[in-house]
C-alpha cells in the first residue's frame, strides 16, 4: 500500500512555496503537482489507493488534487503538527492496521524519469519485503552531497537486493566526499518498502516514544469519513525526527535496491534549473517572461510580468508580492533568507 508524506514546508522553493501552499501541492516540474506525480507513480492494479499523510491545514487542497489526479486516497492522514518523517510514517503504519501488509512510503519532493524502472525495483525488493527487511532504492552519487542519506552497499542477500552495511544520513562534506570516492556508496533515494508490523518493532526498538504517541494518537483520532485527525495532544508528546536518523541508520536488516530510474530531487531553484526544459540559450523560463540576450537563467513567475534584458546565471521568481533574485549557484542560502525574514 502506497503511503505518500506530504507534509513537509519546502522553504528553499520560496517564494513559490509557503506555508500555506508548500513545493508539493505546487506544480513545479510538469502540469501537474508534485503530489499529483507522486501518487500517479503508484497506482493501477498492481497497489491499493494510497494514505496520504499531510499537514491539517492542507486538507482541502491535497484531497482536491488528488480528486483531479484521479488517485483518491483511501484515507488522509491529518497531522494537527509536523513531527518529521518517523511519526508520521508512524501514524501511516498503525492507520493501515500494523500488520504485515507491506508499505511503500513515498516523498512528494522529488521526480522519477523513468516510472517502469521504479516498479521493477519494487518487485526485486517484495520477497526480502516480506521476510522482514526494511529495504530502500539507491541512486549513483555524482557529487559530495550533504543533504541526503549516504549508504554502503554490501553483500547480496536477493537478486538486485543488497544489504546496506552503512546508513549515514546528511554527512558532513569531508565524509560525504570519501564516500562518494569510495565507489560502494550510493544515495537514499527517499522511498522506503517494509512491512507495516516491521516497522512499528524497529520503532519499539529504536524510538519508543514515537511509537505509543502514534498509537495514542490513532487509537483516539476523529475520523470523518475518509480523513483521520488523530489526537492532537497525544502526538504533540511525539519526539521530532526523521525515518532516517530514528530508524534507518539504527536498525538491522537494512536492505538496498540499486536503480537507475532518472531520480532527481527537486530541493532547490538550482536543482529546478537543472531537471527543467531549456531552451538553446540554457533558459527555463515559467509564467510571464519575456527575455531578451539571456543566457542560462530559470525564471519564473505567477502573476506579475517579468522582463529581462542582457542577464546570465540568474534566478528570477516572482510570486505574489515578492520577487527572489539570485545567482544561480547560491539557491541553497534560501534557507538564510527565510531565517533573516523571520527576524525582520
Ligand atoms: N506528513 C509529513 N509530516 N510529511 C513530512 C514531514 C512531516 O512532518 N516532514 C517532511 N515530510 C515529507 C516532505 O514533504 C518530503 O516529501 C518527505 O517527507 C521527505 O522529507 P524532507 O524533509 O524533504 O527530507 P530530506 O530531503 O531532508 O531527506 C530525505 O530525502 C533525501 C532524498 O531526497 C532523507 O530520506 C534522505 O536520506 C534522502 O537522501
Ligand atoms: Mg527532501
Amino acid at each position: 500500500m502506497p503511503v505518500i508524506l506530504s507534509g513537509g514546508s519546502g522553504t528553499r522553493l520560496w517564494p513559490m512555496s509557503r506555508p500555506e501552499r508548500p513545493k508539493q501541492l505546487l506544480s513545479l516540474t510538469a502540469e501537474e503537482t508534485m503530489l499529483q506525480l507522486t501518487a500517479r507513480r503508484a497506482c493501477g492494479e498492481r497497489f491499493a489507493r494510497p494514505i496520504v499523510v499531510a499537514n491539517a491545514l492542507h486538507a482541502d487542497m491535497v484531497e482536491e488534487q488528488l480528486a483531479q489526479a484521479e488517485a483518491l486516497a483511501q484515507a488522509l492522514v491529518l497531522e494537527p503538527m509536523g513531527r518529521n518523517t518517523a511519526p508520521a510514517i508512524a501514524l501511516a503504519a498503525v492507520a493501515a492496521g500494523g500488520g504485515p501488509e507491506p508499505l511503500l512510503v513515498m516523498p512528494s519532493d522529488h521526480v522519477i524519469g523513468d516510472v517502469d524502472a521504479f516498479h521493477r525495483a519494487i518487485e526485486a525488493a517484495l520477497p526480502l519485503v516480506h521476510q522482514g527487511w526494511l529495504v530502500t532504492f539507491g541512486i549513483t552519487p555524482d557529487r559530495p552531497e550533504t543533504g541526503y542519506g549516504w549508504m554502503q552497499v554490501g553483500e547480496e542477500v536477493a537478486p538486485g537486493v543488497h544489504r546496506v552495511a552503512r546508513f549515514v544520513e546528511k554527512p558532513p562534506r569531508d565524509r560525504a566526499e570519501e564516500m562518494l570516492a569510495s565507489g560502494d556508496h550510493v544515495w537514499n533515494g527517499g522511498i522506503f518498502l517494509f512491512r507495516a508490523d516491521m516497522y512499528l518493532a524497529a520503532l519499539a526498538a529504536h524510538a519508543p516514544g514515537m511509537l505509543v504517541a502514534a498509537q495514542d494518537a490513532i487509537a483516539r483520532a476523529r475520523v470523518e469519513g475518509g480523513r483521520i485527525f488523530p489526537d492532537a495532544d497525544a502526538f504533540a508528546t511525539s519526539p521530532a525526527d526523521s525515518i532516517d536518523y530514528a530508524v534507518m541508520e539504527k536498525a538491522d536488516r537494512v536492505a538496498v535496491v540499486p536503480v537507475s530510474m532518472g531520480w532527481s530531487d527537486v530541493g532547490s531553484w538550482d536543482a529546478l534549473h537543472e531537471i527543467s526544459e531549456r531552451d538553446e540559450a540554457g533558459n527555463a523560463h515559467g509564467g510571464q517572461v519575456i527575455a531578451i540576450d539571456t543566457k542560462n537563467c530559470l525564471v519564473r513567475s505567477d502573476g506579475v510580468r517579468v522582463a529581462l534584458v542582457g542577464v546570465e546565471d540568474l534566478i528570477v521568481v516572482a510570486s505574489g508580492q515578492d520577487v527572489l533574485i539570485l545567482p544561480r549557484g547560491r539557491s541553497q542560502e534560501v534557507k538564510k533568507l527565510i531565517e533573516a525574514m523571520k527576524g525582520s
